[in-house]
């Protein structure tokens, strides 16, 4: 079986970077076509920093890092240094990164790789706000059918907010781009904070990074020690909720998850639900399902596959 070919646009963030870990010690599952960075948790400079770091950790200065847009379709930034620390990726001392960014802005890596690719055989993975996604599918429309899916961190139903009282970050800060993603027709898994915060990173859990002994394992062991302290605080929860590696995971293992196809809709006008995800997951309404909507994952599963492979690089 080839490896799929996926695309991962994002904005590290400690759960970001440990995402993008589990992808690159998986060669023979993922193929990592390159990495796009858009605004988020931190400014485009920051998230552009910081994905080149994770690549030079793992030993991948061969990955191209692809610098996007620097904020919302329509609106301002909003930042989240206050989870994720003023660099994006506090925690672990890595050294300034010094791989060169690629040339070629993010969106346009995006189109070209998709009208290059053969139809059907590129997944892109948005770990962060859709802003460089619902850009490239304004830009080049033709690329929507040439998508194999989208698997998405981001929204949230049961779980409701996580940055308002009604909607998950990576929605709010760009509920327009959202709306374009989720109205494009393209197949979109979406895993949202209903199943992230069942994949929290425990002590025994973190004890188990830190003693795989290597560069890798104790970086991610200091990211998610510094990364916990919000969840803990605000949630009472046993440890950070690993978000965004439940993309790539889902990636490896799809059994892992599991979810309902439904309608997603999201809200782009009222001020006080803006960046919600009304996801009809009891289907009281005959709006068309447009997501496979994720809410429960075999959390000691996911732990065993995301130790097992962190300890490859
Ligand atoms: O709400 C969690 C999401 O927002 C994660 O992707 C995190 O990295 C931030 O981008
Ligand atoms: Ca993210």
């Amino acid at each position: 079986m080839p490896a799929r070919k996926i695309i991962i646009d994002t904005d590290p963030g400690q759960d970001d970077a440990v995402a993008i870990l589990l992808a690159l010690s998986s060669p023979e599952e993922i193929e990592v076509l390159g990495l796009t960075t858009v605004a988020g948790n931190v400014p485009l400079d920051l998230t552009t920093r910081n994905a080149r770091i994770v690549c030079e950790l793992a030993g991948r200065t061969d990955i191209g890092v692809y610098a996007g847009c620097d904020r919302p379709l329509g609106r301002n930034l909003v930042t989240a240094e206050h989870v994720h620390g003023k660099t994006g990726l506090d925690g672990p001392k890595l050294p300034e990164p010094t791989m060169e960014i690629a040339p070629e802005h993010a969106v346009e890596f995006i189109i070209e790789t998709l009208r290059e690719q053969p139809a059907g055989t590129v997944t892109l993975c948005p770990l962060g706000p859709l802003t460089n996604i619902a850009t490239a599918l304004q830009k080049a429309p033709d690329i929507a059918e040439k998508l194999q899916e989208i698997v998405l961190m981001g929204g949230a139903y049961f779980e409701v907010g996580n940055i308002t009282p009604t909607a998950e970050f990576n929605i709010y800060v760009d509920p327009e781009a959202a709306d374009i993603v989720f109205k494009s027709g393209i197949k979109i898994t979406v895993m949202p904070l209903d199943v992230t915060h069942k994949a929290l990173v425990t002590k025994e859990r973190n004890d188990a990074f830190r003693a795989l002994g290597t560069p890798v394992g104790v970086a991610v062991a200091e990211m998610t020690d510094f990364f916990e302290r919000f969840d803990k605080e605000k949630y009472g929860s046993a440890g950070a909720p690993l978000h965004d590696p439940c993309v790539t995971a889902y990636l490896l293992k799809p059994e892992l998850f599991s979810g309902r196809h439904i309608n997603v809709e999201i809200e782009t006008t009222s001020e006080l639900t803006l960046g919600m995800t009304v996801a009809d997951w009891w289907v009281v309404t005959d709006r068309k399902p447009n997501a496979t909507f994720i809410g429960d994952i075999d959390a000691e599963g996911f732990f065993a596959l995301l130790t097992e492979r962190l300890a490859r690089l």
